[in-house]
């Protein structure tokens, strides 16, 4: 049995009102009681694809990078659209999503991709079987709790002190509070993903350090990581191009942390022809160039500021 997650700082509610305060144990009990008072709000629904731009902005980023590969015309006009059209959201999220669109525009977007390579990949591993496809469609949103980081923190371009890695790592158990009340269903999935989309096969993620197991999940944190590597990030001049990135995940999977058979599934998509996954062989060399520039997990004690 699991310790619950204890709250290191307050979660807040999208419009800034304090949800629960620091040192809170989130337990099933006080989760039900939070989505039971999130359903009595009556919130109304929205599809997420016809909020804001939300519907050009995702078409435009998969016109870029990797993307372009990976999501041919085809694929959003038909299915896929259809698939990333079936999540609807009560409207104080989707204004969550608008306040990274005007202030964090790297998380907006890294938020809507990591929902569509997602919605694309489970149907791919799903053969477009139906069930898969719907859990797709109802777990986007991933990283909804970095609305509970400030700003400066989230936009960094110098190392992390430790205890603001601390404060950023809170969003997975933020986005997990948040969206089970504004869902008003304690075990959502759109609410789990974001608790344990940072967790690891071999139980070296956060923030319970369990072992993950949940293919759904699995499949989101995949993508989690494509899209952060081959992104340009604050901490990071320039991006990894296509192909070291996905040695990156190659490497991930080498080492236990993601599952294989997603990384093939991936690696294929990434395939001009999308071939099937089965004839793709995917290569252990490793002749990519990571940005050399990247601040990525360097982490500077509390009051050694000064010396780095
Ligand atoms: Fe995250
Ligand atoms: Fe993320």
């Amino acid at each position: 049995m699991q310790e619950p997650i204890r709250l290191g700082h307050p979660v807040h509610t999208f419009d800034g009102r304090e949800l629960l305060p620091a040192g809170t144990e989130l337990t099933a009990g006080l989760l039900k009681d939070l989505a039971a008072a999130g359903a009595r709000r009556n919130w109304p629904e929205i599809p997420m694809l016809d909020f804001g731009t939300v519907r050009q902005d995702m078409k435009q980023q998969m016109a870029l990078g990797g993307y372009r590969h990976i999501f041919s015309a085809a694929d959003f006009g038909g299915d896929v659209e259809k698939l990333v059209g079936e999540a609807r959201f009560p409207l104080p999220v989707l204004e969550g999503l608008d306040y990274f669109k005007k202030n964090d525009f790297y998380t907006y977007r890294h938020i809507l991709m990591v929902y569509a390579l997602s919605c694309l990949l489970s149907r791919r591993m799903s053969g477009g079987g139906r069930r898969i496809c719907v859990e797709a469609a109802a777990g986007p949103l991933h990283d909804m709790g970095k609305a509970c980081i400030p700003l400066p923190i989230l936009k960094k371009d110098t190392p992390l002190l430790r205890s603001e890695k601390n404060i950023l790592e809170q969003h997975s158990a933020a986005g997990y509070v948040l969206l089970s009340y504004y869902l008003g269903e304690a075990e959502a999935l759109s609410a789990y993903v974001a608790r344990d989309h940072h967790e690891r096969r071999d139980a070296s993620g956060y923030p319970r350090g369990i072992s993950l197991s949940d293919r759904h999940v699995e499949i989101i944190s995949v993508c989690d990581i494509y899209d952060a590597l081959t992104t340009p990030r604050p901490y990071r001049r320039g991006s990894y191009d296509n192909r070291t990135a996905l040695e990156e995940i190659t490497r991930l999977a080498e080492e236990g942390k993601v599952d294989w058979e997603i990384v093939s599934h991936l690696v294929a998509l990434c395939r001009h022809d999308h071939s099937r996954s089965e004839k793709c062989v995917v290569s252990l060399e490793k002749r990519g160039t990571p940005p050399v520039e990247s601040l990525y997990g360097v982490i500077v004690e509390d009051g050694e500021e000064e010396s780095a």
